[in-house]
Order: structure tokens, then C-alpha cells, then sequence
């Protein structure tokens, strides 16, 4: 994805015309004529791309894939989703449908649409979750079987960050005189690129430009009868016998339990994989092992940057997929650069994040302060142990791991041997070797535990430190870094720090509470974001970013079967879900529509070298 300018793209300009029909102001067009609708759309692209008989073919574990042009009110995707549901397809089956949208339509104009067309039932399963307009791709599961890719921005841009092997495509720009982007020989190129198989391809326009760019891309192409006072509709399909796209159920084994490790054996296991566990340790969460409260928000940067918008979609993926305790985040803007800051964030995220004054900051933290404010009200903590599965994990320290005749080696320090085709190295800051060229930095960390004060802020509170809300008698505040430090024994000189923190906040009469510290080690990375994915053949890559210049990254040479996820600093709560998410698609072979550059292994390498991530 190219780097974002924005922070939230525009939502669609409609009108509604007299009919109830809605116009799109942006492109001069209507959504569907007042004629068409529902059964308009089941005529070209539900029974166009064949779905009730293919979906009857989807045994345990297959996936069907659509990729839609243009979400607009999501009429396609509802009906589609109203046909998934009532089908007597087999029960673990899964819907992939990746959509792309430019200008999201309002959340009030899809209930409008819904009540119109009788849709409101499907429409309550995604309006829950319906993202911001923020870019990128918004990965939101509706149900254990279907999960909706909704990929906000321009269709060309997009279309880069996609990986995914689809069944069916329902072409539905506006009319191509009007929105030629959406139908250009370059899109059809790249979308034939993507079709399995056999896959189907169906539109309302039978253009000629577009029937040349599709059998260009070694499509047939048909003209069919069209609906209603339509003469043709297109359907065009990719060569070879269709067959569902049957996914592996896979062993895997995750080291390391703690958060990130956790998260991703909960994704792998929904997707039906089989999941070992292994920690050196009896107790599970790993740096967060002896903290009780956790801050989940996204880290925004002033102006829009990929990790900032990462951040954003990951959080968004967060408050969809798990609870938190929503009190909102308040973070004191005590300096004119921080006042400067939490105002242009404010600005282009209205309705997200807001400028408070102090008297506003003072009410809502039930505490007195001196300065302005940001307030995140979708913000929040979490309890870290309520956000995994508490599962049973294999007790053992993994000392090195091997790959020999197709297989992994994991030795253990015990002595014993663990063979696996798949691993996922979630080590955190303790590195193997296989991570040692991403040079992780230890970042310690300590918090307190305070049990028996009565104040305590009403939301998560940043200022120096940050502190919570209190529960179940106690409230935490953490926030110290020392890098390059592992130690976990708890420092006095800590403890003075983040009581200090708190100390503008106290009356000096209060009682003094009891304390319990806490520490932890977070493993960080040079640029702050955490790695996620396939590890690469290190000693390929060296060679492959030593080579006279390669300005495209085309590498293609990774560790088989080999995955870590780390490095997630101060934000595992946040990015975990998303970022195990998006590694089991990867391990599955699923459909990813995310920026994957952001994570990657090989970023540093690449960035050293001067090679654009691919
Ligand atoms: C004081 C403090 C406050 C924090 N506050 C927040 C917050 O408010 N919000 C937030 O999102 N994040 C916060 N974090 C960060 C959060 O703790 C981390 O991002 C997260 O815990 C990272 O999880 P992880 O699984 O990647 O690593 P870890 O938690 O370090 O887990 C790694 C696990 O791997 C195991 N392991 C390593 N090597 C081996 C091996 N060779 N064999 C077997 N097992 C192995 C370890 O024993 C460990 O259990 C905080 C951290 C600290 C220290
Ligand atoms: C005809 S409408 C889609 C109707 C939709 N399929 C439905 O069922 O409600 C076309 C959609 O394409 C979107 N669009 C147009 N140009 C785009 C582009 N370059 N990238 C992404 N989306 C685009 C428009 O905003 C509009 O929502």
C-alpha cells in the first residue's frame, strides 16, 4: 500500500433519489437502478458465478474466495451472506470475501438500504463491526465461517498488498463511462493473475474493452441474457475444472506462552490446525506474567505513517474480535509539542480522539490536572490472562532447532527431541539463532501494584507513567524502560519512579497502599514494530541484498515451514490478535490482504540495502 495520507478516507457522498434509489455525487451514478437491486444483483453475481452449486461441492475445511469490485452498500456482499447462511454446505466450510471500496458508505445510509431491501438481519451481523474509513485492509470475521476482508482505499493501490487464490469475482464498479479505474485493462490483468482454476468471473457490463482485457488475461468470455430490460450480462471464466479449495489441517508448535505465543496457538487452533505449546517456564504470559493491567490503544503518530495506520486497523480488529474494559485512554499533553500533537490527531480523527481541556481531563479521570488532553474513548485495558485460552503448555526450554530431511529438530535443554513440519518462534526477547539478525533489544520493564488506595484514575491515564482504573480492589502503574537490561529482579529505584508518578495525584494524608512489583522483559525492535511471519533463509538474503542493485524486492527464498512472531515492545496487547491473525493466514495459505512490509523479517536487510519491500 502506498504510504497513507490521511488518516480516514471520505465517506461517500449520497443522495437519495425519489425512488429510494441512492446516488453516488462522487461519480455521478446510481448504486443500482431503481428497476434492479436485490434481484438484479442475485441474477449477475450470485447465480452468474455458480455459488449455491460450488458451495454444495465445500467439504470440512475448504474455502471459497469471492473478490468483489466496489463494496458500495455491501448488497452483494449481504445477499451473498444471506445465501451462505441458509445453504446446507458442510459446517466448516469458510467464506473468504474480499472486498474493495474507496469511499465507505455511512453507517446510516447501509440501514436505510437494509430496511428497504429487507436486509437488516445480515446488515446487524457487520454494522457492529463496520471499520472506519480508516486505509488499508480491514479484516473482520462476522461468524466462525465467514470472514470479510473490506479493503478501504483505491482498488490499484490495494490490489498491491493482496495475496489470495479466488473462486469468484463480482465485477460492480460504476458504469465504466463513469468510473474507468474500476474496469481498466491493468485491474483485469491483475485479477485474472489471482483466479484458481475454473473460477467465474461475472459483471452487468458486457463493455468491449473489458471482454478484450479479460480474454487477454486468458479468460472465455460469455455474453449472457441480462436482467430485466438488460440485454447482456458478462460472465467469464478461468480455464480447468473447479474443485474447492481444500485447506491442510497442519501440526504446529508454537515455542514460547507468552502473549503473542498464546494469541497465535488461539488463531491457529480456530482454523483447525493442531497446537503444542512449549515454555522454559511453568507459568504462562511471559512478560506479563506479574502484571495485571494492560493498556490497549493505538500508538498514533502526528501525521498519518504505514505503522501508525497499522496500529489503527490492528486496534479496530482488537475492539471486534475481543472485549476490553472501554473506560478510555487520557494521556496529559503537557508540553506545547504534545498540545500540538494531540490537536492534529484530534483533527483528523474526529470522533475518535478528541482534545479535552483540562477541567474536561480532570472530570472524566476523576482526578485534578494541570493540562490539556487526548482522549481515545474506544480505548481501554485488559486483564492480559482474560484475552488468551488458558490451555495446557509443554514445560521445557527449546535450546536449538534444526531443519533436516523436511522437518524441524527442536532440541531441548531436558535432552529430548521434538519434531514438527511447522514452528512458530515466539520467544520474545530470548533469541534463538534463527532470530539473531534481528538484533531484538530488551527493553525491562516495571510495574507496582497498588492495593488499598481509593484514587485512582476513572480511565487508563498516561502521563509520566501509566495508570489504571482500579479492579478487584488494586490498581497497577507501570511504564519503566531500561534497555539492553534483562534482570528481573525489581528495583527500589523503580519503585520510587512510578510512585512518584502518582504522587501530584495523592494527598500526602492518604494511607499508604501495599505494593507488589512486578517486572518484565519486552523485546523491541530498531524501528517498533514487531516481526511477523516466515522467517527467510538469512544467509540467502545477505547474498541477495549484496548483489548489484535490486531496487524490487523479488526474494523468494524463506526457512520452510519456519514462523516467528516477536518484538512487539510496549504493545502486544494491541497488535497480538491482529498480528496472530494475520501469521495463521499466512500458515494456512489463506487470502491476506494486509501491508505485510510493516513486519516482515526482512525488512531491516532490506532497508540496509536500499531495497524497496515488494
Ligand atoms: C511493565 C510492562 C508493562 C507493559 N504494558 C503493556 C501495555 O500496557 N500494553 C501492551 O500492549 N503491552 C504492554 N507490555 C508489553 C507486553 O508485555 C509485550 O508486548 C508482550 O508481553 C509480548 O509478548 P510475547 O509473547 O511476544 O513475549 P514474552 O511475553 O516475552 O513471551 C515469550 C515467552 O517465550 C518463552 N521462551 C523464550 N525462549 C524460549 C525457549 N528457548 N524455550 C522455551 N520457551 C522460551 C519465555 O519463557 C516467554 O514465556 C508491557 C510490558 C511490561 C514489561
Ligand atoms: C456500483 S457501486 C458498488 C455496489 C456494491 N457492489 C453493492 O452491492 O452495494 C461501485 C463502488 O465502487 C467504488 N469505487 C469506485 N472507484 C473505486 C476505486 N478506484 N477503488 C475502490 N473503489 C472504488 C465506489 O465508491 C462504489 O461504492
Amino acid at each position: 500500500m502506498k504510504s497513507p495520507e490521511t488518516y480516514l478516507l471520505p465517506y461517500a457522498s449520497i443522495s437519495w433519489q425519489d425512488s429510494d434509489t441512492p446516488f453516488a455525487r462522487d461519480y455521478d451514478d446510481v448504486y443500482w437502478s431503481a428497476a434492479g437491486g436485490l434481484a438484479e444483483k442475485q441474477h449477475v453475481f450470485l447465480t452468474g458465478c455458480d455459488l449455491a452449486q460450488r458451495w454444495n461441492l465445500l467439504q470440512d475445511g475448504d474455502r471459497f474466495t469471492i473478490l468483489e469490485t466496489g463494496f458500495g452498500f455491501g448488497l452483494n456482499f449481504l445477499l451473498t451472506l444471506r445465501a451462505w447462511n441458509a445453504c446446507s454446505r458442510s459446517s466448516s466450510a469458510r467464506l473468504d470475501y474480499i472486498a474493495f471500496e474507496k469511499h465507505l458508505v455511512r453507517p446510516e445510509d447501509l440501514q436505510r438500504m437494509a430496511s428497504n431491501f429487507g436486509l437488516e438481519p445480515e446488515l446487524d451481523q457487520l454494522i457492529q463491526q463496520y471499520p472506519l474509513p480508516v486505509p488499508g485492509n480491514h479484516c473482520i470475521w462476522l461468524s466462525a465461517t465467514v470472514c470479510l476482508h473490506l479493503m478501504v482505499g483505491d482498488i490499484h493501490d490495494q490490489m498491491q498488498d493482496l495475496e489470495a487464490k479466488v473462486d469468484a469475482v463480482f465485477l460492480d464498479g460504476f458504469s465504466p463511462g463513469l468510473n474507468a479505474e474500476m474496469w481498466n485493462e491493468t485491474l483485469m490483468t491483475r485479477l485474472c493473475l489471482l483466479l484458481r482454476p475454473g473460477a467465474r468471473l461475472s459483471s452487468y457490463s458486457v463493455a468491449g474493452a473489458l471482454r478484450r482485457s479479460l480474454a487477454a488475461g486468458g479468460l472465455t468470455v460469455h455474453k449472457l441474457k441480462g436482467f430485466g430490460t438488460k440485454r447482456h450480462m458478462l460472465l467469464a471464466e478461468q480455464s480447468g475444472d473447479w474443485q474447492p479449495d481444500s485447506s491442510q489441517r497442519l501440526d504446529v508448535v508454537v515455542v514460547g506462552a507468552g502473549l503473542s505465543g498464546l494469541l497465535c496457538a488461539d488463531a491457529l487452533e480456530k482454523r483447525g490446525h493442531r497446537v503444542t505449546v512449549i515454555d522454559q517456564n511453568s507459568e504462562p504470559l511471559g512478560a506479563l506474567r506479574q502484571i495485571n493491567q494492560i493498556a490497549i490503544y493505538p500508538k498514533l503518530s502526528k501525521t498519518p505513517q504505514p505503522y501508525s495506520n497499522f496500529y489503527l486497523r490492528a486496534f479496530l480488529y482488537f475492539l471486534r474480535h475481543h472485549s476490553l474494559n472501554a473506560c478510555g485512554r487520557i494521556e496529559l499533553l503537557d508540553s506545547d509539542d504534545k498540545q500540538a500533537y494531540g490537536a492534529a490527531i484530534a483533527a483528523q480523527l474526529p470522533g475518535f480522539a478528541e482534545l479535552i481541556d483540562p477541567a474536561t481531563a480532570g472530570l472524566a479521570l476523576a482526578l485534578k490536572v494541570e493540562s490539556p488532553a487526548l482522549r481515545l474513548k474506544s480505548a481501554g485495558w485488559i486483564a492480559p490472562k482474560t484475552l488468551v485460552t488458558n490451555r495446557d503448555v509443554l514445560q521445557g526450554m527449546v535450546r536449538s532447532i534444526e531443519y533436516k530431511d523436511n522437518s524441524w529438530y527442536l532440541n531441548m535443554a531436558e535432552g529430548e527431541e521434538h519434531k514438527a513440519s511447522i514452528v512458530v518462534l515466539a520467544t520474545g526477547h530470548e533469541s534463538l539463532p534463527q532470530l539473531a539478525p534481528l538484533a531484538l533489544i530488551s527493553l525491562r520493564g516495571q510495574s507496582l501494584r497498588l492495593q488499598g488506595l481509593d484514587i485512582a484514575p476513572e480511565t487508563v491515564f498516561s502521563a509520566k507513567k501509566t495508570w489504571f482504573p482500579i479492579s478487584e480492589g488494586s490498581t497497577t502503574v507501570s511504564g519503566t524502560y531500561d534497555r539492553f537490561d534483562d534482570n528481573l529482579t525489581p528495583r527500589h529505584a523503580d519503585t520510587e519512579l512510578l510512585l512518584e508518578a502518582l504522587s501530584p495525584y495523592l494527598p500526602s494524608s492518604s494511607d499508604k497502599p501495599s505494593l507488589t512489583a512486578g517486572v518484565g522483559i519486552r523485546s523491541a525492535t530498531r524501528d517498533r514494530m514487531p516481526v511477523v511471519g516466515q522467517l527467510p533463509d538469512w544467509d540467502k538474503l545477505e547474498a541477495y541484498c549484496q548483489q548489484a542493485p535490486v531496487l524490487r524486492n523479488t526474494f523468494k527464498s524463506f526457512a520452510p515451514g519456519l514462523y516467528c512472531s516477536v518484538g512487539f515492545g510496549s504493545h502486544g496487547g494491541t497488535l497480538g490478535p491482529y498480528c496472530a491473525e494475520l501469521l495463521t493466514r499466512k500458515i494456512s495459505g489463506d487470502s491476506v490482504g494486509e501491508d505485510m512490509s510493516q513486519i516482515t523479517s526482512t525488512r531491516f536487510m532490506f532497508r540496509d540495502a536500499g531495497i524497496k519491500p515488494s
